[in-house]
């Protein structure tokens, strides 16, 4: 059966991939979304005139708006994707990400809470609120260290990371506390279409693309574990419809490969589809570290495998071909964004690291 889905965050890189899935498969979905630099409503032009879809600009943290959207839409059900989410950011200014990571959050859960206090029964056992979380909560791994699991201690080690694990607390909460039928999902990191070009990925094929150095924090050993973003939509999609109210579900991509070697495969693709620049690879240029750096993560996602189904769709292989072969195609949108303020936030973290 179709939902009626709420939708925050919709205008960034995994909201903007959920939204168009849900909506191209016959769900109702109102996004809402602040649009701060992360979020573009260009992401969304392929079904922004859909009739089962609605944009309303606005904060997880502004109750009243929340409220009326709520009750005017009849929504069955909260995806919360709003955050601020990248990693250096948090640590140049980790107020925004405690005020929206946190502080919105709590006001987010507290509205839903008002809302479904007032459903009847039936729509009550039907309701759902899915928080999408990061394996950043877990800490970090040494390399012999088995992979994240659902029973792993949290010990975050950036803002980012912290705001995220209070955010899944609060969410825990609502639910012992107040019955708030909640479910959350841990993701590694994801790539594909329409992320932000300050995330690894879009940022090394956009200055690959520009004949521009390739940036390589410390010595590319640290390790993440990729997943392709559409794996990532279908298994929110499954854990919304058929996950176990108050479970928490791991999503990853079970590809942990080091950044040295995501950029060397980016050059190569590279090569071989924009040959103009090859080698790509001579780009390629260590600079200082992260404070706080996390080494390794890794996930186990059995328990999403076994417990409903759910699987990937995308080897890392197949899905950075799709990815750099997206970026190449669509040139103009990341044109777009890398004009003022992204180049103040590039000129900010790398100038004289
Ligand atoms: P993103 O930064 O691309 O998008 C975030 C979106 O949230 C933007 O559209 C922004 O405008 C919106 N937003 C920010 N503050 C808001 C507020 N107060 N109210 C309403 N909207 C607001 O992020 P993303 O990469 O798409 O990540 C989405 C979610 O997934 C986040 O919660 C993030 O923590 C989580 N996550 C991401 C990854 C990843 O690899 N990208 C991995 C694990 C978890
Ligand atoms: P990022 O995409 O920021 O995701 P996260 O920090 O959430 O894992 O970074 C992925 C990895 O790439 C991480 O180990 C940091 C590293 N990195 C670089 O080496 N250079 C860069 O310019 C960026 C943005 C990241």
């Amino acid at each position: 059966m179709s939902k009626k889905l709420l939708v925050t965050g919709g205008a960034g890189f995994i909201g903007s991939n959920f939204v168009i899935d849900r909506v191209k498969d016959g769900d109702f979905v109102l996004n809402l979304d602040k649009l701060t630099y992360a979020g573009n409503l260009k992401n969304l032009i392929e079904i922004e005139k859909s009739p089962n879809y609605v944009f309303a600009q606005g904060g997880i943290e502004d109750p009243e708006l929340v409220s009326k959207l709520l009750r005017k839409h009849k929504i069955d059900s909260v995806v919360n994707f709003a955050a601020e989410s990248h990693v250096d950011r948090s640590i140049s200014g980790p107020g925004e990400f405690i005020f929206t990571n946190v502080v919105g959050t709590f006001r987010l859960l507290d509205t839903v809470l008002g809302y479904f206090k007032e459903l009847d029964s039936d729509l009550k056992s039907a309701f759902r609120f899915l928080h999408v979380s990061t394996d950043e909560v877990y800490g970090t791994l040494s390399p012999n260290d088995p992979a994240f699991s659902e029973t792993t201690q949290y010990a975050p080690n950036s803002p980012y990371s912290a705001s995220k694990a209070s955010s899944d607390h609060l969410v825990r909460a609502y639910l012992h506390t107040y019955g708030l039928p909640v479910l959350t999902t841990n993701c590694s990191n994801n790539y594909g279409p329409f992320q932000f070009p300050e995330k690894l990925i879009p940022l090394i094929i956009f200055n690959a693309v520009n004949g521009k150095a390739l940036p390589i924090y410390g010595d590319g050993k640290n390790v993440r574990d990729w997943l392709y973003v559409g794996d990532h939509c279908s298994a929110i999609d499954t854990v919304l419809k058929r996950g176990r109210v108050g479970e928490t579900y791991n999503v990853g991509g079970e590809s942990e490969i080091a950044n040295i070697d995501v950029v060397q495969t980016i050059c190569s693709i590279l090569d071989e589809l924009h040959p103009g620049g090859a080698p790509h690879n001579k780009l390629i240029t260590y600079v200082k570290d992260r404070p706080g750096h996390d080494r390794r993560y890794a996930i186990n996602c059995e328990k999403l495998k076994s417990e409903l189904g759910w699987k990937q769709s995308e080897t890392f292989e197949s899905g950075i071909r799709k990815t750099v072969k997206w970026y190449l195609d669509h040139i103009a949108w990341v044109d777009d964004i890398a004009s003022g303020a992204y180049r103040n936030w590039i000129e900010k973290n790398y100038t004289g690291r």
